[in-house]
């Protein structure tokens, strides 16, 4: 069975969407829930409708892709009105709602707007958007991380989770989780894009997205090594009440073995998912439901974490 817990919730299967990935309108939330995955979460939305940034802002190559969207978005009352419907249509799946402020009024005020509301999902601050320009990504400012959970927390009740960005240094490890340690906090999900890679044209001399002189966040086959050291060492830190949601890098079910071997119990797809559309989940399901058979384990909790070293 591919079915995972996660903060006492349960799922049918350990997969979903990565937020931002055919999560804008409707119609493709529909697909999603529509699909095999497990459950789905929501563009990450802002107070306000956004038109995001000029485009050309999302190319894909061989082993991934660069955006630069700078949160083209319906707007909050968009999303928490889908999440809301869904609720009452289709009570049986649990869903996200990505929020992402610019700033952290914007996050407060969409808080207490859940909190006040009937959604009865998880809710996934982001903290980690590399493509506004002239704000940073607030989850290396380790003093504003700490910042925004202690207002956010002063009276946000229901389950909620940070999206992080990737980390490259073992002490910002330390660093992070020693913050993270003092919330009560359903989950981390790590990792967000590699924020500011640059993806160029070598024939044509050119840089490959408009926004940012070229600059956007990396996605795929790129950045798997890089997701899978933030999975294993946030697991190895965080009190084990905070569960993890493992993303980046996700092509196949072997990656998803991968992702869960070091720690994940849920884990999203973002990359490939834009490459194949929802459908994915039919394939991904059947190479983990394969993987696993051919180990002999019968559910994710029997490996989950459990990452041998030398
Ligand atoms: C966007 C990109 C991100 O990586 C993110 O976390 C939120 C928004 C964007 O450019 O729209």
């Amino acid at each position: 069975t591919l079915k995972t817990t996660l903060a006492g919730y349960k799922f049918d299967n350990c997969m979903m969407n990565a937020a931002g990935i055919r999560c804008a309108t409707v119609t493709d939330l529909a697909g999603l829930r529509d699909s095999r995955a497990g459950s789905l979460v929501t563009k990450s939305a802002t107070p306000q409708p956004r038109d995001g940034n000029p485009e050309p802002r999302m190319r894909g190559l061989q082993y991934g892709c660069i955006n630069s969207m700078g949160l083209p978005n319906h707007g909050f009352d968009y999303y928490l009105n889908f999440l809301l419907e869904e609720q009452k249509s289709h009570p049986q799946q649990t869903n996200f709602m990505s929020i992402a402020g610019t700033t952290l009024e914007d996050d407060l005020s969409m808080l207490k707007q859940i909190q006040e509301s009937a959604f009865a999902g998880l809710t996934e601050l982001n903290l980690s958007c590399p493509n506004v320009p002239g704000k940073p990504q607030v989850g290396y400012d380790f003093d504003a991380v700490e910042r925004y959970l202690t207002a956010v927390f002063a009276f946000f009740k229901k389950p909620l989770g940070v999206k992080l960005p990737p980390y490259f240094d073992l002490m910002h490890f330390d660093q992070i989780t020693a913050i993270l340690n003092q919330y009560p906090l359903a989950f981390v999900n790590s990792i967000n894009s590699v924020g500011n890679g640059l993806m160029i044209d070598p024939e044509s001399e050119t840089v490959l997205i408009k926004p940012k002189g070229g600059f956007g966040g990396i996605g795929g086959a790129y950045i798997k090594p890089t997701a899978l050291a933030n999975v294993r060492a946030l697991a190895q830190r965080l009190n084990p009440g905070i569960a993890i949601i493992g993303t980046g890098g996700v092509q196949n079910g072997m990656d998803i073995f991968e992702h869960i071997l070091c720690g994940a119990s849920m884990v999203q797809v973002g990359t490939q998912l834009g490459f194949e559309g929802p459908k994915i989940f039919n394939r991904l399901s059947q190479e983990l439901t394969r993987i696993m058979a051919a180990k002999g384990y019968d559910s994710i909790a029997d490996f989950r974490g459990k990452l041998k070293t030398l």
